[in-house]
């Protein structure tokens, strides 16, 4: 039976990516975002490559609990079932803290936190009918530590992120009866969308192919936990876990 794939925030960027490449393992794909035309350019461009894969459009926005529960149910609907969801939709949005732009701040919550949060719940709503299935949550790199200014919120939304993963998987490590695997990833720099837009150093940037493949591998080896790519994220991650905040800061 074919292996059916739902990534949200698959417009651009990594989602957008790790669609192409999972398409590449012979996986169908449920595709999910806003800007609804890049889905379609995108569609069509792993169509004329895979011409007998499967690929369905959802336009979403994570922040509508309605629609998320909607949507998720549709394409569950559609293929018959979902193996794997990956919430990967996300805003990289922020401001320092009484600057006065707090908005900027609560946009990156309502996407980061509570969509994840909503996605989690269509996810597992699925999952638990099926008894089986793979979530897959994309933190970041940067949930590590406590993180300055412009990035201090959103390094906040994904520490929730991850930690809503652990949560998911101790309640699993106590139900044998169900089949459901959870992964979360931890990805370093890799060029997207949201790099061009976030204030933020850019040393040891990957480029969005190999980061992605580096995506890909982790979530096919269903791994709990992965810092993306390993290769510098594993020793900078550990390093940044444990060295004193003065030391840990100048890392990232
Ligand atoms: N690139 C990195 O270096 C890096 C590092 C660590 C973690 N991450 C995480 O990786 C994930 C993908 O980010 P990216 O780097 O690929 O950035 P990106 O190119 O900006 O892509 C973000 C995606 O999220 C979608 N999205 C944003 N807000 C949404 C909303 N309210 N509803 C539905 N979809 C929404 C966007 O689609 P629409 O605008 O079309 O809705 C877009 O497809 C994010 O969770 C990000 O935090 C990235």
């Amino acid at each position: 039976m074919t292996f059916t794939t739902l990534i949200t925030g698959a417009s651009s960027g990594l989602g957008a990516e790790m669609a192409r490449q999972f398409v590449d393992l012979g996986h169908d794909l449920a595709l999910a975002a806003r800007r609804t035309e890049k889905l379609e350019a995108l569609k069509a461009e792993i169509l004329t490559a895979h011409p007998g894969r499967r690929v369905e459009l959802y336009a979403l926005d994570v922040t509508d609990d309605a629609a998320v529960d909607a949507v998720f149910a549709q394409a569950a609907g559609d293929f018959g079932r979902l193996d794997r969801v990956i919430v990967n939709a996300g805003l990289g949005k922020g401001a320092p803290y009484g600057k006065g732009s707090h908005y900027a701040n609560r946009e990156t919550l309502a996407t980061n936190v509570l969509g994840a949060a909503a996605q989690t719940e269509a996810a597992m709503a699925v999952f638990r009918e099926q008894k089986a299935g793979h979530l897959v949550l994309v933190s970041s790199i940067s949930a590590l530590r406590g993180m300055p200014k412009s990035m201090t919120t959103y390094a906040a939304s994904k520490a929730f992120v991850a930690h809503l993963g652990e949560g998911l998987r101790n309640e699993m490590l106590g139900k044998p009866d169900l089949d459901i695997d959870i992964s979360v990833l931890y990805p370093g720099y890799i060029r997207s969308e949201m790099n061009e837009k976030v204030e933020q150093k850019t040393k040891f940037m990957t480029d969005t192919v190999t980061g992605v493949r580096s995506m890909v591998s982790a979530i096919e080896a269903r791994k709990p936990k992965a810092y993306v790519p390993a290769k510098p994220w594993v020793a900078i991650g550990t390093a940044m876990k444990v060295l004193p905040l003065p030391l840990a800061r100048k890392l990232f």
